[in-house]
């Protein structure tokens, strides 16, 4: 395999890339969210802008220190990274959306506190949250775009289904109960499907590395002219 050498092949791309986690209000101290650490995320935004592209980091709430030369703009509820992507895309020559973002909310949040005196059980009542890759395949002109399937389970043809269904021209399929890859780790595993080529399956790497073979392939199929 070929080292990752410095390079600026990305130079002249524009960048969205949307990391992290969502979080979904209960109510003002409580809300819904999910695992993801946004590492995937800043790695492929890190390695694009180490590769020469101008970048745009959108981003749910994380650990992580902000990445230097980039523009980041942190985002709270799924609402507010559809409206900080939506606002940027069309800008952007390349979207990758490797964010977490919640699939239902609570349909209305509580405004106090909810308490627990005399309730012996508690549903919550939830709603769809916006779809962002969905709404922003449905306003693309030429963007290249790239989403990440996280799955439990049937990997592959999950993510086909995704891939097919959001009208993406790449997705990185996650299986996120694989040990040493996922969630919080700093390494990942994935296979890469296309609409046109062969599956590529990536083993059990560093993120950053993960994030630069994904721009490489991303590179191939838009100079292959396929998008
Ligand atoms: N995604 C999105 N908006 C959402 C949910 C997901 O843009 N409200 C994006 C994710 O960022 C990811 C892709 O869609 O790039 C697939 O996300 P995933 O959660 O794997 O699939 P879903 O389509 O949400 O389906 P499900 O969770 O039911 O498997
Ligand atoms: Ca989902």
């Amino acid at each position: 395999r070929q080292a990752v050498m410095p390079r600026a092949d990305w130079r002249g791309q524009r960048v969205l890339v949307s990391a992290g986690p969502t979080q979904e209000a209960l109510d003002p101290v409580r809300f819904l969210s999910n695992r993801s650490s946004g590492k995937m995320g800043y790695a492929v935004a890190e390695a694009a802008r180490d590769r020469g592209a101008e970048v745009v980091l959108v981003t749910g709430p994380t650990a992580l220190p902000p990445p230097a030369g980039m523009a980041v703009v942190t985002v709270t509820t799924a609402q507010e990274m559809a409206d900080a992507l939506s606002q940027r895309f069309a800008w952007a020559t390349v979207v990758v959306m490797a964010a977490a973002v919640a699939d239902f909310r609570p349909t209305e949040p509580a405004r106090q506190k909810i308490k627990k005196q005399g309730q012996s059980r508690l549903s919550l009542e939830l709603e769809p949250a916006p779809d962002i890759l969905a709404m922003l395949s449905a306003m693309r002109t030429s963007q290249l775009l790239i989403g990440f399937a996280a799955e439990t389970e049937d990997l592959v043809p999950h993510a086909q289904a995704k891939l097919l269904a959001k009208g993406l021209d790449l997705i990185v399929a996650n299986d996120v109960t694989r040990v040493g890859a996922g969630f919080g780790s700093d390494d990942n595993a994935a296979v890469v499907l296309s609409r046109t080529g062969p599956p590529r399956e990536f083993g059990l790497m560093p993120k950053r590395r993960l994030a630069d073979e994904l721009l490489t392939a991303a590179l191939e199929l838009a100079r292959a002219g396929t998008v």
